[in-house]
């Protein structure tokens, strides 16, 4: 047992980050109308390279010129090993409006990969004397990226989250799949005639939640490709959830809905965690550590958990 406490993450409501290309200028309005927490507007791989420079300008410019009223505006910008992301930070850095509020670092595979966005963004931050601290979210999506998880979550004091990019990732694990997030046909257990699909993200997933967590950071699933597949994703959701993950990415604004829905603690799961503390609280009054809750048991280890819901529901109904 470690003497230091697990430091808490921002407290701030992360159930869906909806993504939009930077070269669309026409979704960025529709995004920010969307119930999603986060906005991704994105400068990596959903722009061409001949639209980067037209796309980090029209960007520049929402952050002036679009009301995102309260949600958390990031921006993704291109990758450490292209020739494009130094201009991303410094452009982004320099003429952004103090509403862009964080910057994503996409395709992480150690600490100091991070570090270099810093120095580069406090830097400018001084120059320009920007008052509001610009925080960091990154992207695990390579073999290099999970191997180096816990350094990375470790990283920066900006970072407040990190994400599985699920294709990036099949594709740098030499997976054999094309798809993004979900169920994979040839992933399964057999007895007998019978198939039982398992999930070959469940480990990476498991180790950027462990690697958050230690370092109060929030964990976040990824893109689920296929929009039209909406229980694919409400499975792939709740998965997430189920693991400690507190959100999941919108490629297409139909998504946004069904994380918000899964990320969301029902309102039956908030009743019933609050029983559990009310049922403790009477336990601890008889000088119990330990009592029975509609037919099972119910410890002090219940209360931490019961308060994770409980907490996530108030932290969201405040927001
Ligand atoms: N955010 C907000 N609104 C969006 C949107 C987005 N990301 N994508 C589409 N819409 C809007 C469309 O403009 C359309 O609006 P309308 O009803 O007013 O005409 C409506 O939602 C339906 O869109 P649809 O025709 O189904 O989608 P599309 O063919 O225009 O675009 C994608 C589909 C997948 C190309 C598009 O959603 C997209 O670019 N997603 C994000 C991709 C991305 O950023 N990837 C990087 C992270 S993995
Ligand atoms: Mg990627």
């Amino acid at each position: 047992m470690s003497f230091r406490i697990q430091p808490a993450p921002v407290a701030r409501p992360n159930r869906c980050q909806l993504f939009g290309p930077g070269s669309r200028v026409a979704l960025f309005e529709k995004m920010a109308a969307s119930s999603a927490d986060v906005i991704n507007l994105d400068l990596e791989d959903s722009v061409a390279p001949s639209d980067k420079d037209s796309a980090r300008a029209n960007i520049i410019k929402a952050t002036h010129e679009v009301d995102w009223g309260n949600k958390t505006l990031s921006v993704r910008i291109n990758g450490l090993d292209t020739p494009f992301w130094y201009r991303d930070v410094v452009e982004l850095l320099e003429q952004s409006s103090a509403r862009l509020d964080q910057i994503m670092i996409p395709k992480v595979g150690c600490a100091a990969d991070v570090y270099a966005v810093d120095a580069l963004v406090s830097s400018i931050e001084a120059a320009k004397g920007r008052a509001k601290r610009i925080s960091f979210e990154v992207i695990i999506e390579s073999a290099a990226g999970i191997a180096h998880v816990e350094e990375i979550a470790a990283s920066s004091p900006r970072l407040q989250a990190m994400s599985l990019g699920a294709a990036d990732f099949a594709a740098s694990m030499g997976m054999a799949t094309t798809g993004i997030g979900g169920t994979q046909e040839n992933y399964y257990m057999q007895r007998g005639a019978e198939k039982y699909w398992s999930d070959p993200w469940h480990w990476a997933q498991s180790a950027i939640v462990a690697a958050c967590r230690t370092h109060g950071v929030l964990p976040v699933d990824g893109p689920f490709g296929d929009f039209s597949d909406d229980e694919g994703f409400r499975a792939q959701a709740r998965r997430s959830a189920t693991l400690g993950m507190v959100g999941k990415w919108a490629i297409h604004p139909k998504q946004v809905a069904l994380a918000n829905e899964v990320f969301t603690p029902s309102d039956d799961a908030v009743a019933e965690a609050r029983e559990i503390l009310d049922a403790m609280e009477a336990a601890k009054a008889r000088g119990e550590g330990a009592t029975v809750y509609k037919g099972r048991l119910v410890d002090i280890a219940s209360i931490k958990q019961a308060e994770v819901i409980v907490r996530q529901a108030e932290m969201i109904a405040l927001s």
